[in-house]
C-alpha cells in the first residue's frame, strides 16, 4: 500500500478528529472484567482496532463492530490464553493480561517482543502483578501469571509506564483490598480508562495524577462508555495546517490535552484560536526553530515527535529534538534527509537545521508516527513523493487520506487494505 503526494498546497478547511486509539484499545481490554455486554462509542474504525478485537475473539470473548460502536460480549467461558500472532503485530494487546489474570486467576500471554522505536519491555507490567500476589514465570516466549486470588498492593513505578499503569490499574480493580500505583503514567488516556472502569461499578480515584488508587470491589458490571478524542490525530492535522501555511481547524479536540503541542506551535510562529473543542491554526511563515523534549504528559508526547520533526526541517533556524521516551524513534529522519532536509542524530537527540524547502521523493513508513511524519513533509515538498509502507498509518489514523483531500490536498492511495472494521 502507497500514498502518492503532489505537495506545495496550502491546506485549508476543516477536519473532525475521531476517538483515540491508545483510549480505545485499553478500554475494549478493560471490558472484560465484567461477564456483562458493553457499548462503547467513538471508536476510531482502524486497523489496531480490528487487531485487538481479534485478541478478544481469540480469548472466546464476542464482539461486534457496528460503524464506530463496538459492542463487547465477554461471558463466563474466557480462554487464559492470547495467541502470539496477535500480539506480535500490537504490544497494546498485551493489555488483556491484567483482566485475564484477576477474572480466572491465571493468565498466559506472548511477550510482545521488540518494535521499530525501541525495545519496550513489560517488566513493570509484571513487577506489579508479581506484588499483588501473582508468581510470573516466561516460559516459550509466553508471560505466565497465576494467582488464585490478588491481593491489593502499593506499586511504585520506576518509569511513568502508560501500559504498565493501565494494566495494574485494571487488574487491582477486582483485587482484595487496596491497590496505590505511584509514579503512574498522567495521560488523558489513562484518565479515560479509570473513568470507563468507574463507570463499570469499580473504584478508582486519582487517574490524571502520578498516584492512583484503587479500592477492590467483588464483580464489575456493563456498561456504555464514550471515548475520548484522539489528541495525535489533532496533533498531526494541526501540523499539517502549519507545514504547508495554511489554515486549517481541527474539530473534536480537547485544548488542554494538546497543551505542550500548542505551546511548541505558536513558538515556531503559529496563529492559534483555540474553542471548547476546536483549534484553528494559520501560518505565514517559516517556523522559528525551537527545543522539543518528549517527556511523560503532561510534557511533550513522543507519538507526535516525528510530526514535529517534518515541520522544524523547514525552520529558519536550528532546532533541536530531544527524545527521552524511547531509545530508538528518529528512523523518520533518514528518509526526511533524502527529502532534502539537515538533521544529525547524536544519541538521544536530533539536531535540525531547517532547509527552505524539501523535494518530493520515494519514502518508505518504518512505524506509525514516522508515516505521519512523512505525508506530511510531502504535503510541504516541491513534487510528487510516494510513501510506501502505508500499513503503519493505517494502524493509528482512520480515512488519513480522505481527511487531508478534505482539506484540499493532492493525496492518492494505492492498494487500499479491505475496510478494517467490518461488521460482524
Ligand atoms: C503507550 C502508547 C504509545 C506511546 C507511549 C508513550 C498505547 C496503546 N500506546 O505505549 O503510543 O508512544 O505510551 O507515551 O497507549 N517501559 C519499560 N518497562 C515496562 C513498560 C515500559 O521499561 O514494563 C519503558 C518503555 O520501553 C518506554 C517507556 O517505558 O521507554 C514508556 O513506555 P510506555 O509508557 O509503557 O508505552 P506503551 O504503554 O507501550
Amino acid at each position: 500500500m502507497s500514498l502518492i503526494i503532489r505537495g506545495g498546497k496550502a491546506l485549508k478547511g476543516m477536519v473532525k478528529c475521531d476517538g483515540a486509539k491508545n483510549a480505545a484499545l485499553p478500554i475494549m481490554a478493560g471490558a472484560i472484567l465484567s461477564e456483562d455486554i458493553s457499548i462503547i462509542d467513538n471508536v476510531p474504525r482502524l486497523r489496531d482496532v480490528s487487531t485487538m478485537a481479534e485478541v478478544l475473539r481469540a480469548l472466546g470473548v464476542s464482539v461486534k463492530v457496528t460503524g464506530n460502536s463496538v459492542l463487547i460480549n465477554p461471558g463466563n467461558r474466557l480462554h487464559d490464553e492470547a495467541p502470539y500472532d496477535l500480539v506480535r503485530m500490537m504490544r497494546a494487546s498485551f493489555l488483556v493480561m491484567g483482566p485475564l489474570l484477576v477474572r480466572l486467576g491465571h493468565a498466559s500471554v506472548p511477550l510482545p517482543g521488540g518494535c521499530a522505536i525501541g525495545q519496550r519491555p513489560v517488566d513493570l507490567h509484571l513487577k506489579g502483578f508479581q506484588a499483588m500476589g501473582a508468581e510470573i514465570t516466561v516460559e516459550g516466549g509466553f508471560a505466565k501469571a497465576r494467582a488464585k486470588k490478588l491481593k491489593g498492593a502499593e506499586i511504585y513505578l520506576d518509569i511513568p509506564s502508560v501500559g504498565a499503569t493501565e494494566n495494574i490499574m485494571m487488574a487491582a480493580t477486582l483485587a482484595d483490598g487496596v491497590t496505590v500505583i505511584e509514579n503512574a503514567a498522567q495521560e488523558p488516556e489513562i484518565v479515560d480508562l479509570a473513568n470507563f472502569l468507574n463507570s463499570m461499578g469499580s473504584e478508582v480515584t486519582g487517574a490524571g495524577t502520578s498516584r492512583i488508587k484503587i479500592e477492590g470491589v467483588k464483580t464489575l458490571k456493563g456498561t456504555r462508555y464514550s471515548i475520548i478524542p484522539d489528541r495525535i490525530e489533532a496533533a498531526t492535522f494541526l501540523i499539517a495546517g502549519a507545514i504547508t501555511r495554511g489554515r486549517v481547524t481541527v474539530e473534536n479536540v480537547i485544548p488542554t490535552h494538546i497543551r505542550s503541542i500548542l505551546a511548541k506551535l505558536k513558538e515556531c510562529g503559529a496563529y492559534l484560536l483555540e474553542g471548547p473543542r476546536s483549534v484553528q491554526i494559520e501560518m505565514r511563515s517559516r517556523p522559528s526553530p525551537v527545543h522539543v523534549k518528549t517527556l511523560p504528559y503532561p510534557g511533550f508526547p513522543t507519538d507526535a515527535q516525528a510530526p514535529i520533526m517534518a515541520l522544524l526541517s523547514l525552520g529558519h533556524g536550528t532546532s533541536l529534538i530531544s527524545e527521552t521516551v524511547f531509545e530508538n524513534r528518529f528512523n523518520h529522519a533518514e528518509e526526511l534527509i533524502r527529502m532534502g532536509a539537515k538533521i544529525k542524530i547524536e544519541d538521544s537527540n536530533a539536531i535540525v537545521e531547517g532547509v527552505p524547502k524539501l523535494t518530493g521523493a520515494a519514502l518508505q513508513a518504518t512505524d506509525l508516527r514516522a508515516g505521519a511524519c512523512l505525508a506530511l513533509a510531502a504535503l510541504a515538498a516541491e513534487g510528487e513523493s510516494e510513501i510506501t509502507g502505508t500499513e503503519h498509518i493505517h494502524r493509528g489514523y482512520s480515512d488519513f487520506a480522505g481527511k487531508l483531500r478534505l482539506l484540499g490536498a493532492d493525496v492518492e492511495e494505492t492498494g487500499l487494505p479491505k475496510p478494517v472494521c467490518a461488521v460482524r
